[in-house]
């Protein structure tokens, strides 16, 4: 079983993104055959770009292998360092109809916001079905918001396997419907775009700023507190163990103690579930040598797959003369 998915080089990685994505990728990678690359083509489509986006695709490598992506296991490469992949997205571009992307709901939602359209946001969905159909995954693990790009991928390559022949593999889409929605500081969906994130790999001082600003209700000390529906409480059942909850869960009742204790203890507890993590990430922030190395050898392994699958593309397609 052959998993692909692409990561946006797009800022600081939040816990949402962990328990929500990183963790999942990572199990995966004990009984599948995972292919995870950079997406930095992807995020100039969002205005990123120059220094700033070199930064992040390296910031953004060093943070995935820090959280377990194990280049023994997986094959971890930068978009841009496989280019096979833009000449696909041009040839799928000719079995692509206008109308096929019109209706694409993240593009319509970004213009729907005021966002200025430009032609690499329009195409979005192409480029990623040529990251999709360049290495024949089986399945695609996707959040919600990007079923409709694998529905758009597969429809592409359904048009085009009519016209050349059997060529490229119709992947399918695996949800992450297990996966609860991480709540942020203000107890909406943790996103960057709100503003409500607890980073994973933040300086201990700010990472307590952060807890200490979770919106929480107003009870005296002494009464005892409701934990359901709690912001903090329920960020902290995303650390603790089963034995761990009921004992927060008693601390609650009790009464006794404020929120601002219950935010001191998941701080604690945060920082203790990240620390071989941050150790690791450590090491690669001062071997990022070896961080280049790793994706270097990544995009030999990703072009072995490639290369063959451009070239019976070149060669049904007749771009070979
Ligand atoms: P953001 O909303 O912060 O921009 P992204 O859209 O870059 O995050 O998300 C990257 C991955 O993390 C996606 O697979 C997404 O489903 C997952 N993810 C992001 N936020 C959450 C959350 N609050 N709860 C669960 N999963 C999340
Ligand atoms: N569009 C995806 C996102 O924003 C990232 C991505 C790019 C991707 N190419 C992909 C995901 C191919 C899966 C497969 O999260």
């Amino acid at each position: 079983m052959r998993l692909l998915t692409g990561i946006q080089p797009s800022g600081d990685l939040h816990i949402g993104n962990y328990f929500g994505s990183i963790k999942q990728m990572v199990e995966a990678q004990k009984e599948s055959e995972t292919f995870a690359f950079i997406a930095n083509y992807h995020a100039m489509s969002s205005g990123n770009g120059g220094q700033r986006l070199a930064n992040l695709t390296m910031q953004t490598a060093t943070d995935f292998l820090a959280l377990g992506i194990d280049p023994q296991k997986s094959i971890f490469w930068v978009q841009s360092d496989v280019k096979e992949v833009l000449e696909l997205y041009w040839i799928l571009s000719a079995f692509t109809p206008m109308g096929l992307l019109e209706r694409a709901h993240s593009y319509k939602d970004k213009t729907a916001k005021g966002i200025t359209a430009n032609h690499s946001l329009f195409s979005y969905p192409v480029l990623m079905a040529a990251d999709i159909l360049l290495f024949s995954p089986d399945i695609v693990p996707v959040g919600k918001d990007q079923i409709q790009h694998v529905e758009i991928a597969r429809d592409i390559a359904i048009r085009f396997n009519n016209e050349y022949g059997d060529i490229l593999k119709i992947p399918e889409f695996k949800i992450q419907e297990e996966v609860a929605t991480v709540p942020g500081t203000d107890g909406q969906k943790m996103s960057k775009s709100y503003g409500n994130t607890v980073n994973i790999f933040g300086e201990e001082k700010a990472q307590l700023k952060t807890i200490k600003k979770i919106v929480t209700q107003n009870v005296a000390m002494e009464e005892p507190k409701e934990f359901e529906g709690c912001n903090v409480y329920n960020m902290a059942k995303l650390f603790l163990s089963n034995k761990e909850l009921l004992a927060l869960q008693e601390r609650y009742k009790k009464g006794g103690e404020g929120h601002g204790h219950f935010k001191l203890y998941l701080a604690d507890v945060m920082w203790e579930y990240f620390g071989n993590f941050r150790k690791k990430r450590e090491y690669y922030m001062n071997h990022q040598d070896e961080v280049r190395m790793i994706l270097d050898e990544g995009a030999k392994k990703a072009k072995n797959f490639a290369l063959p699958m451009i070239e019976q593309i070149r060669n049904a397609t007749g771009i070979h003369y």
